[in-house]
């Protein structure tokens, strides 16, 4: 297995390339199973949960086609795929494959709105909480979905041969669910209304390409989107928009290291509150042609509390980059986890390090330390594990990080990205 060997203490100074967001790439390939149609989806990042994802999809029948790349620099940022669903020859999403990434459970909608049935395994507990898919079925059900569990399987018929627009009112905010009402939605006869839906950029982005494919959607960045169904999709070319999380990820590493860093490609507009927070901790934060760019020379790291939020809050996703952040503050900081009931997995790692941080129930209480000393840690989920990566950048000496996969299902090139920069950072493989 792979591990991450960090020597702490090298400012970071340069620019990094933002990559595609994997929570839109997802969804966007999932899109596919739409169509007969080809799909084509550009700025695709290069990762283990897309690779992942493509062979679940050519499992349905999807044949996926990838563009050529002339070696250079930027060989793997940003692929072009071809998907094609001309038929669908299986409408199974067998457990060993939803069991390790979950968002392939939103095949669901899709195949049930294109072929009138689907099986696909429930995803189970993850690292991070109990992540149930209550929301995703009601929501499909109001398009008139059929719905039995059986054997840890979601057996879904559409009532009449196929899906109809309905009212769906969801009681909490969910992605996924929002996800894949949407995508069931934009073939489903009539019209859809989807209420307190998730409006996390990557949802308007799946619904652009929606668009782009044929379907009508009204209220896209907004809590309800009204959605005309579709007898047929068509094909498209869309670029995946850039990653929001990937981007605050860098930003807080420059704000942990001190230097000077512009995220070419980065959209600010879309983690406003995070770059919010993070210019309170007393990091420059410039807008620029071609990106953000992060600085922060001599002064120290002021404590900053936070609450994470559906978006436009601070987003789960970055909770735990920030708490590494926190770590060497100036005082104290409280941070709020409201999303996941299970996402501190990274605190004990952290302690490691020699981080002061205090749990109590869906809070932590962060007094900054002088220094961090690096140490061998391992973690248990994608963002938890780029937390110590930011976490050893700040530390002195070594810090080995174990369980590297983690990493590799959500950020393309991280090591490239940040030794470009002057981080002292390799992989070790085997
Ligand atoms: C998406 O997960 C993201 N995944 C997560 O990113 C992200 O943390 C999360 O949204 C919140 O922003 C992808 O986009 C692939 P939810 P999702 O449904 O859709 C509860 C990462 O690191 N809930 O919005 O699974 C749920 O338990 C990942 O890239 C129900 O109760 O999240 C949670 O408490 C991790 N019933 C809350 O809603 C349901 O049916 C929000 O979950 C569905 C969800």
């Amino acid at each position: 297995m792979d591990r991450i060997r960090i020597v702490g203490g090298e400012k970071l100074n340069g620019s990094i390339p933002i990559s595609g967001a994997k929570n839109a790439a997802l969804p966007l390939m999932i899109a596919s199973l739409l169509t007969p149609d080809r799909l084509t989806l550009k700025n695709v990042p290069n990762l283990a949960d897309v690779n992942l994802l493509a062979r679940i999809l050519r499992n349905h029948g999807v044949d996926l086609a990838v563009d050529g790349k002339r070696p250079g620099p930027a060989q793997h940022i940003g692929e072009t795929f071809h998907l094609s669903a001309r038929d669908i020859v299986d409408t199974v999403a067998p457990y060993e494959m939803v069991s390790r990434m979950r968002a392939s459970f939103w095949v669901l909608g899709p195949l049930l709105a294109r072929c009138g049935q689907a099986k696909v395994s429930l995803p189970g507990g993850c690292a991070i909480g109990t992540r149930p898919v209550d929301l995703h079925l009601m929501g499909l059900k109001e398009l008139g979905a059929e719905i039995e569990i059986e054997a840890g399987y979601v057996l879904a018929k559409a009532k009449g041969g196929g899906l109809r627009g309905g009212r769906v009112v969801f009681p909490k905010v969910s992605v996924g669910a929002t996800h894949n009402v949407l995508l069931a939605s934009a073939l489903a006869r009539g019209e859809t209304v989807i209420e307190n839906a998730a409006r996390e950029p990557e949802i308007g982005d799946v619904a652009e390409c929606l668009v782009k494919m044929g379907a009508k959607i009204e209220g896209i960045g907004t809590s309800t989107l009204h959605i005309q169904g579709a007898d047929r999709l068509e094909g498209a070319v869309h670029s995946v928009l850039a990653d929001r999380i990937e981007t605050g990820t860098f930003a807080m590493a420059v704000a942990a290291t001190g230097g000077d860093v512009t995220l070419e490609g980065a959209r600010p507009e879309l983690l406003k509150t995070a770059l919010d927070t993070l210019a309170k901790t007393g990091v420059e934060i410039l807008t620029t042609n071609s990106g953000i760019r992060i600085k922060r020379n001599g002064h120290g790291i002021e404590p900053v509390s936070v609450e994470t939020q559906p978006f436009p809050g601070f987003p789960t996703d970055l909770q735990a980059q920030f708490m590494a952040l926190m770590t060497m503050s100036k005082g104290t900081s409280v941070i709020r986890e409201t999303i996941f009931e299970n996402r501190f997995m990274h605190v004990q790692e952290l302690a490691r390090l020699g981080a002061d941080i205090q749990l109590h129930g869906d809070t932590a209480t962060v007094k900054g330390v002088k220094g961090l000393t690096g140490a061998p840690v391992m973690a248990t989920d994608l963002r938890a594990s780029v937390s110590l990566v930011i976490a050893a950048l700040m530390a002195d000496g070594e810090t080995m990080i174990n369980r590297v996969y983690h990493l590799d299902r959500g950020f393309e090139q991280l090591e490239q990205k940040l030794s470009r920069c002057g981080a002292q950072i390799e992989r070790l493989t085997g």
